[in-house]
């Protein structure tokens, strides 16, 4: 039987704690089938499959206070403690659309704190991490009134409302290997939520290494609201979401045996799908800059000469991420230091490495 969005509508209900706060630190993610074309309601043209990362995350404060039950939200938003007036939209978009599942949202007054661990507007999508922390908080508040939600409830509709704030947020509530969008390939899988991989898979995966360098930190071309617009009327959409299934399909042995070379050619060609996706719709877009171009012939040559697992992926973007397996480290991270961080800006990079979702911080 297939869940619809109805299973997350509760019941009516009133919270009658007057006021409070609650503290989430929730991860970004990086795609390994990436998610490119939505329908309408955050609904995925195709599924993806992601790790959850472990350090770059995002560490969200919501208090709250009762009010007179007003017609409007009522919220301000703070960033490294400092007024943010400008991230109010989205959030106030995200209000609009998680309403019908969270009906005490007019009820309080709410202050929204948050800070990243990453460097601020360093390219890097805080909407994954930064909306996968609000969706728990919020889901926090539903649980105080009824304390007897399943894990599984909880964490399946904490996946379901970041998907409404931006869709690969709802693969970050969880880890280490997460699916979002239904595909015959993986038993469980749902367009409304992100799913924990159900399938075997092989140890050199279980702490693998994300080292992000960071080629661009200017805003975003295209955003991805913009970007995933493009592939309606695209010529090769549909074989492109076809194409997706047919990897998460191949995807299956190669996790569950651990052969790397296979990993890493399924993972790049996703990722340079996704940018041909970008070259070909119309308006067209190039989101490489001629550094990403510089390190991705980098890693092929080293590659070539080593015969060392070092891959690479993309977001929509310049930034780089090397996925590369824990026991080959010390070589890869010396050559990321001595030959790929001159083609970052200011030679910033992060090293990150899979990890497994988010976490409540009690006061
Ligand atoms: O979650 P959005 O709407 O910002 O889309 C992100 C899409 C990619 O990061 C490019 C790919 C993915 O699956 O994460």
């Amino acid at each position: 039987m297939t869940m619809t969005e109805q299973h997350f509508i509760p019941k009516e209900y009133k919270i009658s704690k007057e006021k409070g706060q609650v503290t989430w630190e929730s991860p970004s993610n990086i795609a390994l089938v990436k998610y490119w074309g939505k329908k309408k309601h955050q609904i995925p043209e195709n599924p993806s499959i992601s790790f959850t990362l472990n350090n770059c995350k995002t560490i969200t404060t919501l208090s709250y206070s009762k009010k007179e039950s007003g017609n409007d939200f009522s919220f301000e938003v703070f960033l490294d403690g400092e007024k943010k007036d400008d991230f109010k939209p989205k959030i106030k978009t995200f209000f609009e659309r998680v309403e019908a599942y969270l009906p005490f949202l007019k009820d309080f007054h709410f202050k929204i704190e948050t800070s990243n661990t990453f460097p601020h507007s360093s390219g890097i999508a805080s909407s994954a991490s930064g909306m996968s922390a609000m969706a728990l908080c919020l889901l926090s508040l539903e649980k105080l009134n009824n304390p007897e939600i399943t894990d599984l409830y909880f964490y399946q509709k904490a996946s379901f409302l970041a998907r409404l704030g931006s869709g690969s947020a709802c693969r970050s509530i969880e880890g280490d290997l997460i699916v979002w969008g239904e595909t015959k390939a993986v038993n469980g899988s749902s367009d409304l939520f992100g799913v924990k991989y159900p399938y075997q898979v092989h140890e050199i995966f279980k702490e693998y290494q994300d080292t992000i360098l960071l080629v661009d930190k200017g805003e975003k071309q295209v955003s991805s609201t913009v970007g995933h617009n493009l592939m309606y009327e695209h010529p090769y959409a549909e074989n492109r979401f076809k194409q997706a299934h047919e990897n998460l399909e191949k995807l299956k042995p190669i996790l569950e045996s651990g052969d790397l070379d296979q990993f890493i050619a399924l993972v790049e060609s996703e990722a340079l799908t996704l940018h041909a996706m970008m070259m070909t719709s119309m308006p067209y877009f190039i989101l490489m800059k001629p550094n990403t171009l510089e390190i991705i012939n980098k890693i092929w040559n080293f590659r070539k000469n080593t015969g060392l697992h070092i891959g690479f992926t993309l977001d929509a973007g310049a930034n780089v991420h090397i996925l590369y397996p824990k026991n080959e480290a010390k070589v890869i991270l010396e050559f990321i230091k001595n030959e790929l961080v001159v083609y970052c800006q200011n030679e910033q990079y992060i090293c990150d490495q899979i990890g497994f979702g988010a976490n409540q911080i009690k006061e």
